[in-house]
């Protein structure tokens, strides 16, 4: 029950919009009726065509509008499509994003198998060719998504789009271009794993079906692979994270995957991500309304080998270490109970108030076991609290650093990747609402700022080395009647990594 992979086809060229022999030329449109660079080349070529639809008003160039014209004079390609900018002045990052995704919609419900977007040229203010590219892959790709693997039946189009032509404007940019496509074309896939595991319903999506996916990861790009069970664990005395699956008859799983694309001693980074596959809140059960949400609760671990798949794409030339803990928190006789106490890999011991705090507990443990490869710098992911959903919403995820410049460069990529991230405090303030009377800590601070006392506590297991933490519980994937992963953030991830790499060299 695999989802299809997109099998559309990109690439870049520059030239000629007028001349292109296509099935489709999309051209944009600014607010006010105003023709765009390319729009103008092809409204020159047919005798002014364009200029007159736009004066009988069928196109005012509103973001959002579109329109689809046949058999323009004097243009070789098919069909011209029309796609309204918005005003010109606020075409920024997400105007553009917006506009090549409403292209690309429009041209998945034509008949067009082929199309030339020359959105791709239009400038976007502090944004170079690499970027324009890369984020017009990654809008089309995440535009085309679509999840059936659970649907009886496929929708298949009748004529579905098979290629895409981006243009840039000069033959100069070509190369630039040809970096954005590949960059763009591996974060894509990327993504696209990240949500297919993400949307994958938890009857299906296992801790095992995780560990398998690794695996088959690993096979496809030579990484290295490992997978601790249940008898691994208690060895290494990961008495936290092996407390949240006991409730549960699937059994635990704790991967860990290693790409050596760097040199031998180069100090690893480490992303750690957060799979519990369903979320029920143990024995301080959840209540009805969402909960059928919960198997995104996994959607950390997902970013992860998202993350890895982008990684092996590129052959990214660093160390890189991916720790995915992975089981199911249900109510059950075996289950942990309100007030029980457990011992931390780190001997760090833990008052657990409640069973549904559990994102914390595996990942204290994954965060301890990072310290045996002398990382350069941990940054795990995790839809960690409800409380980060009431602060920042839907659009960033949650930052929170250790080390200021790892923080700043997280900010960075986030910014480059168009995948964002706000900064929260980890002040020693907060610490003290962990406090437990009878264990080393508890696994709640209580009601007031439940999104970063959860980061407080993972900041004590986190000492060692410099360390970043994501919050992604209200940006990994979407609720209600859109229900779906967003595959954020492992855009954010490639392009921290892909920063790495140009320092280096
Ligand atoms: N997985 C949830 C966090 C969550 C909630 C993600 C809603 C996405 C949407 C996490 O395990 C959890 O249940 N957190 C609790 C913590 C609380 C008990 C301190 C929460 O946020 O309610
Ligand atoms: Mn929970
Ligand atoms: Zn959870």
């Amino acid at each position: 029950m695999k989802n299809r992979e997109i099998e559309v086809e990109f690439s870049i060229k520059s030239g000629a919009p007028e001349k292109q022999r296509t099935a489709c030329i999309v051209v944009g449109v600014f607010e006010g009726r105003k023709l765009s660079g390319p729009a103008r080349e092809v409204d020159r070529a047919s005798d002014g065509y364009l200029a007159g639809i736009l004066r009988g008003g069928d196109m005012e160039g509103k973001a959002g509008a579109s329109l689809l014209l046949h058999g323009v004079p004097n243009i070789p390609a098919e069909r011209v499509l029309l796609i309204g900018l918005g005003k010109e002045r606020e075409f920024h990052e997400k105007a553009y994003r917006d506009a090549i995704a409403s292209a690309v919609k429009t041209l998945r419900d034509t008949g067009a198998m082929d199309a030339v977007i020359t959105l791709s040229e239009l400038a976007v203010k502090k944004r170079d060719v690499i970027w324009s590219i890369e984020q017009a892959v990654v809008a089309s790709h995440g535009t085309l998504y679509r999840f059936d693997a659970m649907k009886s039946k496929r929708e298949d189009a009748r004529r579905p789009l098979k290629r895409v032509v981006f243009t840039v404007a000069r033959r100069g940019e070509l190369k630039s271009g040809e970096t954005g496509l590949v960059h763009g074309q591996a974060i894509a896939r990327g993504i696209d794993l990240a949500k297919d595991l993400g949307n994958t319903p938890s009857n299906v999506c296992t801790p095992d079906y995780l560990a398998a996916e690794a695996k088959r990861l690993a096979k496809a790009y030579r990484f290295g692979c490992e997978v601790l069970d249940q008898a691994a664990c208690e060895k290494l005395g990961m008495g936290s994270f092996l407390s949240v699956g006991k409730g549960s008859d699937k059994p635990p799983r704790f991967i860990v995957l290693k790409h050596n694309g760097g040199n031998k001693g180069d100090k690893p980074v480490v992303l750690v991500g957060k799979a519990i596959t369903f979320d029920a809140g143990g024995i301080s059960l959840k209540p009805p309304a969402e909960m059928d949400e919960m198997n995104y609760d996994m959607s950390g671990g997902g970013a992860v080998l998202g993350a890895f798949r982008a990684i092996g794409e590129l052959g990214l030339p660093l160390n890189v270490i991916g720790l995915v803990p992975s089981c199911e928190n249900l109510p059950d006789a075996h289950a942990n109970k309100p007030g029980d106490i457990v011992t931390s890999m780190s001997g760090q011991t833990i008052e657990i108030l409640n069973t549904d705090a559990e994102g914390r507990l595996i990942l204290c443990d994954a965060l301890t076991y990072a310290e045996r490869f002398e990382p350069d710098a941990v940054v795990d992911l995790a839809t960690l609290t409800g409380a980060c959903v009431i602060a920042l919403g839907a659009h960033p995820s949650a930052l929170y650093a250790n080390h200021d410049p790892l923080a700043r460069e997280i900010e960075h990529a986030a910014d480059h990747a168009w995948d964002r991230v706000w900064r929260m405090p980890l002040w020693d303030d907060y610490q003290e609402q962990l406090k437990s009377s009878l264990a080393d800590m508890a696994n709640i601070g209580g009601r007031p700022a439940g999104s970063i006392t959860a980061a407080c506590f993972l900041s004590r297991f986190a000492k060692k080395y410099h360390w970043a933490h994501l919050d992604i519980a209200g940006t990994a994937y979407k609720g209600g009647r859109e229900k779906g992963s967003t595959g954020r953030p492992v855009a954010l991830l490639v392009h921290f990594l892909l920063n790495r790499v140009a320092k280096a060299s």
